[in-house]
């Protein structure tokens, strides 16, 4: 039988949702209810805000009076942390796990929602006496362990907001990030381990508190035993704070205002250094609960496991709140995909029984390349969605993902999103009929278009900028301490229109299809870095007195970094200094800011007023027509 979603047929390589899911699916419709959402944005929103509990009812959906700074649920109180914890404890949820984890050595832990609770309440007081109040902002710099979990919740619960820095993070980047929030306290640890190594945690978080010593008290988890420095006076062992007295499990949550600040989490931007992207309780929660029931298709008995990192924005969304919203069990894994053997994902699937498996494109791609055998020796059956984000997905590792891992029984969800929208806005529904490629059609309430310079909208086909056309519950509030640069960043060129940085493409059916960013962000493996930042980073070395840094497309990452220095008057290039500077910036930034290569150049092609024009590296990189050069300097 032939499907349809308008009255007329899709073009393209089309895959049809299978009748099991698409008959059990908890949005059994797409076109009506969408129109519905537009129609009224604020009865759908309040719908879904009113499945999870308020203190405090709200007067007002959304206020945009002040916009580009909107407000959702105005005057309601609510704790994001409540309703992923104490919400579930007073139900037959208690006893539910919420969190099952691995250890890349093989150690397992997992919590049921009261012991999960049990553990936030007391580190929760911990925090409390260690002076952290309603407004502070306490940084976190952990592996991927269940602690992550529980200090972020920790600090939700009494009205704390969290900043965490991914643990692939260096010290230059953990030291701007602990400066910018004024963080007096850091939650790290004494390692991690990826690959059968440890990854030095403590070390570089040391030499970070030296560089900005706003941080009055570390508190660290042991995880890997090994001996490492401990300052008196600044340096606690979790532990031994979690077995005094004052860590009681009795710590009620805090009724903060919707508008009131949840997290603070650093991405990169065009310019300068990182930004720190403001989330908040109310909007937030209501929309990542609603994205990940509706598109990830919740069950009670399902096993969700989202393999990102909680130090990203699809780990705070996708790993802890969104699933604790609704009630889920996740797993979560500590250490590398192909460790010690490329099958350990597929093998945990299997003793797990993971049912739905949550992942990015590079890291398809990376156990792709090991072949089927390691997959297939597996037996994945209890997989019913999968889903990718991070960069668009090549058709190739789509199809490898959906017949060899999917067996073709489950629908991917290419969900398109970014840190500063706090949930998915391009994605399709288990329902969805999927073309490999595209993240299909913008969720409810969600109105994007794909526009020209002036924000017309282009012909279907034509490429052009990404823009949302209206706010939604999770948007970033602004930009921490910085407001003109949250009105410059998302609202200077088209006014009334978001400006997302991505460019993209309409099809005749409406599907999107995401090209990539059109500003200075480069995603490496779908990480996003900055040029600046890199830049930065090398020009911090005494040998560097000029730097840029451009993306190229590579067949594993997406896009690998190429850097070209100038070096300072005496210095000889050499193949040892390049070494030595991809060094540097691993040490700085993090292993995966190191540049695949550094082109050493006596000047850098710029534009009148100075600035490195990289577009036209890039194309020269690439062999490609190096376009309009007329604002190039003589
Ligand atoms: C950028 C945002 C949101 C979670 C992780 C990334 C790219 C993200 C997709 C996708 C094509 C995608 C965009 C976006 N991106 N998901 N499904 N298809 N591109 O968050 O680090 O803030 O990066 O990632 O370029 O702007 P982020």
């Amino acid at each position: 039988m032939e499907r349809t979603v308008t009255s007329k047929p899709l073009t393209g390589d089309v895959f049809y949702p299978p009748p099991e899911i698409e008959s059990q699916a908890n949005v059994p419709e797409y076109e009506t209810l969408y129109r519905r959402s537009l129609e009224d944005p604020q009865v759908f929103w309040a719908e879904r805000a009113a499945e999870l509990e308020w203190f405090q009812p709200w007067e007002e959906v959304l206020d945009d009076t002040e916009a580009p700074f909107f407000r959702w649920f105005v005057g309601g109180k609510t704790n994001i942390a409540y309703n992923c914890l104490e919400r579930h404890v007073k139900t037959w949820r208690r006893n539910k796990l919420a969190l099952i984890w691995e250890g890349e050595p093989g150690d397992t832990r997992s919590f049921s929602y009261h012991a999960l609770d049990r553990e936030v309440a007391k580190f929760a007081n911990v925090l409390k006496s260690m002076g952290v109040k309603k407004g502070d902002i306490v940084s976190i710099y952990l592996p991927r362990i269940p602690e992550q979990v529980i200090a972020m919740l920790a600090c939700a619960r009494i009205g704390a907001a969290h900043s965490v820095v991914y643990g692939g993070f260096s010290v230059e980047a953990l030291a701007e990030r602990i400066e910018d929030a004024q963080s007096r306290v850091l939650v790290t640890a004494d390692g991690g381990w990826l690959r059968g190594k440890i990854v030095e945690l403590k070390q570089i978080a040391d030499e970070a508190m030296a560089r900005q010593p706003t941080i009055e008290s570390c508190i660290v988890v042991r995880r890997t035993g090994q001996e490492i420095y401990m300052e008196a006076g600044r340096d606690y062992w979790w532990d031994d704070l979690m077995g005094l007295p004052i860590a009681s499990p009795v710590c009620p949550s805090e009724p903060m205002d919707a508008e009131d600040l949840l997290f603070i989490l650093y991405t990169s931007g065009t310019t300068g250094r990182p930004k720190g992207v403001v989330h908040t309780h109310g909007g937030y929660m209501v929309y990542t609960y609603t994205t990940l029931k509706y598109v990830f298709d919740l069950k009670e008995e399902d096993r969700y496991w989202c393999a990102a990192d909680p130090g990203w924005i699809t780990g705070h969304s996708y790993i802890v709140y969104a699933p604790l919203l609704n009630g889920a069990t996740s797993f979560m894994y500590e250490g590398a995909p192909n460790y010690p053997y490329p099958n350990r994902w597929w093998r945990m699937i299997e003793k797990y029984g993971i049912s739905i498996l949550y992942t990015a494109p590079t890291a398809i791609r990376g156990l792709m390349r090991f072949g089927d055998a390691w997959p297939n020796r597996h037996d994945l059956s209890s997989l019913r969605l999968l889903g990718t984000v991070g960069e668009p997905i090549n058709p190739e590792a789509w199809k490898w993902y959906y017949s060899v891992i999917g067996k073709e029984r489950c629908p991917i969800m290419d969900t398109w999103w970014q840190t500063e929208t706090g949930g998915f806005m391009i994605t399709p529904l288990p329902i969805t009929p999927l073309k490999p490629g595209s993240a299909t059609r913008p969720f409810f309430g969600v109105e994007v278009d794909v526009v020209d310079d002036q924000g017309k909208p282009v012909p279907a086909g034509d490429e052009g900028y990404l823009v949302i056309k209206r706010p939604w519950p999770a948007m970033l509030r602004t930009i921490y301490r910085d407001p003109e640069r949250y009105k410059n960043q998302y609202w200077s060129k088209f006014g009334h229109m978001y400006q997302t940085g991505d460019s993209a493409r309409k099809d005749e059916d409406g599907y999107i299809w995401v090209i990539g960013r059109m500003d200075d962000v480069i995603k490496v493996s779908g990480y996003r870095l900055g040029t600046a930042e890199i830049e930065s980073a090398l020009v911090s070395h005494p040998a560097v007195a000029e730097a840029a840094a451009i993306g190229l497309p590579h067949e594993l990452k997406g896009n690998a970094i190429h850097a070209y220095a100038v070096l300072r008057a005496g210095v000889e290039p050499s193949d040892r200094l390049a070494e030595e500077l991809r060094n540097h910036v691993g040490h700085e930034i993090g292993p995966i800011a190191k540049p695949e290569n550094i082109t050493f150049v006596d000047g850098l092609p710029k534009t009148r007023s100075g600035k490195i024009m990289r577009r036209l590296l890039k194309a020269r990189a690439l062999g490609q027509p190096e376009g309009d050069i007329s604002t190039l300097e003589e």
